[in-house]
């Protein structure tokens, strides 16, 4: 953790989540809390609750639930730094400046110092395009359909037809040679030493913004025909084209279930235009792993929707295997006669184009399909071979429903044997060692439903005491916190009872705070949203043992399986017996 746990905590009591919430959802006051459309899924009545009280807010329909650095982190996609730093911002906290190194320093100033020249060309160029020069580009724009507020929205701009005209500009906003130079936007004349002229001249200008939105390079296109159709910023310290995408800025906080991957500037500004704003691009450069681990961040399922051409074709197949990489499924989309997205959009209707989404095919069969392309069918050993590939292929496929369907659809498309491939899959997973490893993993998974009863006793358990007092003096003496066998679990039983025992109150969106990832966040505070519903005090005395039981049945199962002297193991036994007497009687409390 970068900044300690007082001032975290100081930042999330400043920021109260009702009125974080209400930034961006509609609330209204029932009862103690209040009651809005959950901005997580789609609904038409209000389920989306926050209490002003526990500071947590809570969705009856899907389940989303937190603290208000959980909200800020799922709603605006921020890592937990990030949300740190927001909600300082908006609770108007300095956050410490961590001590850095002189030459840190130096490297962060002069970042900042590379952003700042880039904005101001951004503004330089966005003046430009509405001035009497920029009037053709102003026109090319309009032609190709881009309304006021898509120009607006991208920032898009005008480089005048003169050499150095930027240059100039720059200078006398007393930037200096040398930061114009290495951000990029001009070159060194290979004749005049010390003589530097525009990188960019008489194009159409596309600003490019990193996920903060911060000016970090450009695309500049020529207005017609000519080469090169796009100049783009080089590579500098803060244009890295492997870790930035277009329009992701924007495309992050887009309620869509997917992303767009698409080639080009053009495309992701038609598309945004025509209401699909989860568009990206990379940016002239092919698709990369750095790209890839971008897009996890902010979604599971990618669809690619680059040229139809032999380029395109080519490019997605390469990209497939990028993206699985980082667990993200991936989909491809035909555009049919279309040759990319732009022009798909310019001739039909967003309907269409949100139907033919649907039309989006997973990433195996686009592969098989291209696949087949090379190969003569009717001839047996290039079928042969195609079958071996679509083995291949197969194998990659980790989820074995998702294996067995995709190998079903294809053998009854292809006429293929299935046990021939199911012993070909077999083979060949043998040989790479896919098959061992899996069948090594699999006790792990076997475990998991009474496991999963054992969570929710844990999760009760920890409901009811944090609920109760009472409850709490009566448990703690039965079960030690170190004994929950969920390691969040646990980590919420140390915090409840050193809180009781310091005559401290329970703040579970206190407790949420000492978790940075957004999984861990959701379970603690679902373990703290959890419902126990009983009717009669004895129902619940029954609640209680069944799952202090439980816990410590599971604990002594653990350690039976590493113990071997006899003796120990008697004693568990003995335990074993102990625990089935155990009765916890709450009628006193
Ligand atoms: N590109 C590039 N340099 C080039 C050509 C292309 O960097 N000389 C990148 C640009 O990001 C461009 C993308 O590759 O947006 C796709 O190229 P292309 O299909 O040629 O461009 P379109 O987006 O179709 O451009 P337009 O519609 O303006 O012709
Ligand atoms: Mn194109």
């Amino acid at each position: 953790m970068y900044y300690p746990e007082d001032l975290i905590e100081e930042i999330r009591i400043q920021n109260n989540i009702v009125d974080v919430v209400s930034e961006h959802v509609q609330l209204k006051k029932k009862g103690s809390s209040y009651f809005g459309l959950c901005p997580f899924h789609n609904e038409k009545t209000p389920s989306f609750s926050v209490s002003e009280e526990k500071q947590m807010y809570y969705c009856f329909g899907c389940g989303a639930c937190g603290n208000v650095y959980t909200f800020v982190m799922e709603y605006e996609n921020y890592t937990f730094l990030e949300a740190v730093k927001y909600l300082a911002d908006r609770a108007h906290i300095t956050l410490p400046t961590p001590e850095l190194s002189e030459a840190v320093k130096r490297k962060i100033e002069y970042k900042q110092q590379l952003m700042e020249v880039n904005r101001e060309a951004a503004r330089y160029f966005y003046y430009q395009l509405y001035s009497e020069r920029g009037n053709k580009a102003l026109t090319y724009l309009d032609n190709r359909g881009i309304t006021e507020t898509l120009r607006k929205k991208f920032g898009l701009g005008y480089s005048n037809v003169y050499r150095n005209d930027l240059y100039q500009y720059l200078t006398k906003q007393n930037y200096s040679k040398q930061v114009i130079f290495d951000a990029g936007l001009t070159n060194k004349d290979k004749k005049q030493e010390n003589t530097y002229h525009d990188r960019f001249w008489n194009r159409v200008m596309f600003p490019i913004l990193d996920v903060h939105s911060h000016v970090i390079g450009f695309g500049g296109r020529v207005l017609g025909d000519g080469n090169p159709k796009y100049l783009n910023s080089p590579e500098t310290k803060l244009f890295e084209k492997s870790r930035n995408l277009y329009a992701l800025n924007i495309a992050r906080t887009s309620r869509k279930s997917n992303i767009l991957m698409v080639e080009g500037y053009m495309d992701v500004i038609a598309l945004h235009q025509a209401g699909f704003n989860n568009a990206v691009a990379s940016l002239g450069t092919a698709l990369t792993g750095g790209h890839a681990k971008l897009l996890k961040r902010y979604t599971d399922e990618v669809i690619i929707a680059y040229d139809s051409d032999e380029a395109g074709i080519n490019a997605t197949l390469r990209a497939i295997p990028i993206l699985e990489a980082e667990q993200l499924s991936v989909r491809v989309l035909h555009l049919g006669e279309y040759k990319d997205p732009d022009e798909f959009i310019q001739n039909n209707e967003p309907k269409a184009f949100e139907k033919l989404l649907e039309t989006a095919e997973p990433s195996f069969i686009y592969q098989i399909q291209r696949l087949e392309t090379n190969y003569r069918l009717k001839d047996p050993v290039h079928k042969t071979r195609f079958v071996n590939e679509i083995a291949k292929l197969l194998l990659r496929i980790e989820s074995d429903i998702e294996r067995d369907n995709f190998m079903e659809t294809i053998i009854e498309k292809y006429s293929i044997n299935q046990s021939s491939m199911k012993k070909l899959i077999a083979d060949i997973g043998k040989n790479t060692g896919i098959i061992s490893q899996k069948k090594n993993n699999q006790p792990k998974t076997k475990k998991k439903p009474s496991e999963d009863g054992l969570f929710l006793a844990q999760k009760t358990l920890l409901t009811l005491i944090t609920d109760k007092k009472n409850l709490y003096t009566v448990i703690k003496d039965h079960l030690k916190p170190e004994e929950f066998t969920d390691d969040l679990c646990q980590r919420a039983a140390s915090y409840i009872y050193n809180s009781y025992e310091q005559g401290q109150k329970i703040v579970p969106a206190t407790l949420i705070n000492h978790f940075t990832e957004l999984a861990e966040q959701t379970k603690m505070a679902s373990i703290f949203n959890h419902k126990v519903a009983y009717k009669h005090p004895l129902q619940l005395e029954k609640i209680v043992n069944e799952s202090i039981k439980k816990i410590k049945l599971s604990n002594i199962e653990a350690l039976s399986r590493s113990i071997e002297k006899t003796i120990e193991l008697q004693k568990l036994i003995l335990a074993k017996r102990e625990l089935e007497h155990l009765h916890i009687s709450l009628n006193d409390g």
